[in-house]
């Protein structure tokens, strides 16, 4: 017989074929995710968990499935899970690195220009029948060629972002909780403690996990250190960001814009003080949707759950001292 496995949410139908060869599949066949209490009962009876980032995975679920052997996120990020648990467990956590990098930077690199260059207030005044003339002083923005980037957590996609940014000969910054000399060399670009990194750039893009460090990183403080020229992208996680910090940032002109993928909460309903300003724009965490790299998460996030239920290591495994 084959393994019975629970999936929270629609795949796209490559990867779904793959998955039926190796498991016997139960899908929450719908737009939004399963309810927590939903996922309890499903998980009962399961040897395997395929999730997404809106998934709250903690203790409890996995004491409600007491066949369970493997997770697998279908995302890059996993703060949605309790790894400690999980590994406390005995149960390997699989997530997708590496095929969304390009389709996430593309996307962050996408928002700095969009906020720079003003295109959101642009299309909804063409739309919205303002344009009258051309204009000398009409919708002025901001210079990308040449400025000053500074990238927050250098890893795939802070790379990735970097190499894009050389092609606009910007002057890239970077801050890590680790310097990477060789990185540096390779790319061209400097490292600074993160409060210098924020005083001296004219974009700042966010690229770390969501930890307990960085939850918050983005608060009064780091903003009043930032020019009043300067834009905020942030592609990570919305809870790196003070909501409130960021919202008072941009509505006193203590920064110029921010362009941000991810919020907190999340999603952001429509009436939320946010969006009440208008410099500054929300797409709906969208930076890896492309059908390539979707695609490719998907099929990566099959490839872990299989392995799982093999009892093979995970390809790509966030808790490698599962093993130990
Ligand atoms: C998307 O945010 C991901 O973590 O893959």
């Amino acid at each position: 017989m084959k393994p019975f496995v629970y999936v929270t949410r629609r795949l796209p139908e490559p990867a779904l074929q793959s998955l039926l060869q190796v498991c016997e599949v139960e899908i929450w066949d719908h737009d939004v995710p399963p309810p927590y209490e939903v996922m309890v009962e499903k998980v009962v009876d399961k040897e395997a968990l395929l999730c997404l980032l809106t998934d709250c995975i903690d203790a409890g679920l996995m004491d409600a499935a007491p066949r369970l052997k493997v997770i697998s996120q279908c995302a890059v990020g996993y703060d949605n899970i309790d790894v400690g648990a999980a590994t406390a467990r005995g149960i390997p956590v699989g997530n997708t690195p590496g095929v969304l990098t390009d389709a996430t930077a593309d996307f962050a690199f996408a928002l700095l220009m969009a906020a720079a260059r003003r295109i959101g207030e642009a299309i909804d005044y063409v739309r919205q029948g303002c344009w009258q003339t051309w204009g000398l002083t009409l919708l002025l923005g901001q210079s990308v060629y040449g400025a000053t980037l500074g990238i927050v957590g250098l890893g795939r996609i802070g790379q990735a972002l970097a190499r894009r940014a050389s092609g606009f000969d910007m002057r890239i910054l970077y801050y890590d909780t680790t310097r990477q000399p060789e990185v540096e060399s390779e790319l061209g670009i400097e490292y600074r403690p993160l409060e210098d990194l924020l005083r001296e750039s004219d974009f700042v893009s966010l690229h770390v996990g969501l930890t307990d460090e960085t939850q918050g990183l983005m608060d009064r403080r780091k903003f009043a250190l930032m020019k009043p020229t300067a834009i905020l992208v942030n592609t990570s996680r919305g809870p790196v960001v003070d909501p409130e910090a960021l919202y008072d940032a941009l509505h006193e002109g203590q920064i110029a814009y921010a362009a941000l993928d991810v919020t907190d909460p999340e999603p952001l309903p429509a009436d939320h003080q946010l969006l009440t300003l208008p410099n500054l724009i929300v797409a709906p965490h969208i930076a890896s949707a492309t059908v390539t790299s979707r695609n490719l998460m998907a099929a990566r996030a099959v490839q872990n759950l299989a392995a799982g239920l093999r009892g093979e290591r995970l390809p790509y495994c966030v808790n490698p001292e599962v093993y130990g």
